[in-house]
């Protein structure tokens, strides 16, 4: 009887791997000129500006803090306009920029999850 084979290699687990930005945030800002709902009709692309904005004056930009992407559509078209975190995974809608504020004060400076925003 052989023993087991040890892989030499062993596979590395997405769970293991540490981000390369604490906060990843990607704003949906699809346009869609069909008249069907979109985020881009709903402020995406200016709250996405509006955000990337104060997190650089804020100084909290670039590798180990907070990275804000356009993204095309998320799929949740339904619910937006929207924006998720990542690597946490929590999506959120807005209406304006006091809801922006919110979320750059609680989650992406203090970690908190602003409940009231938040989709499940
Ligand atoms: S248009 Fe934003 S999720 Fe589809």
């Amino acid at each position: 009887m052989h023993a087991p084979i040890q892989p030499s290699n062993p596979i590395k687990t997405a769970e293991m791997t540490d981000p390369y930005y604490k906060h990843h945030v990607f704003f949906c800002t699809n346009q869609r000129d069909d008249g069907a709902r979109c985020c881009g009709a709903s402020g995406g692309q200016q709250m996405r500006d509006y955000l990337k904005k104060k997190v650089k004056h804020a100084n909290l930009n670039g590798p180990g803090k907070c990275r804000i992407n356009s993204a095309g559509c998320l799929d949740r078209c339904n619910e937006g306009p929207l924006l998720v975190v990542y690597p946490e995974g929590v999506w959120y809608t807005y209406v304006d920029e006091s809801d922006i504020d919110e979320i750059f004060d609680l989650h992406l400076k203090q970690g908190r999850i602003v409940e009231r925003l938040q989709l499940k």
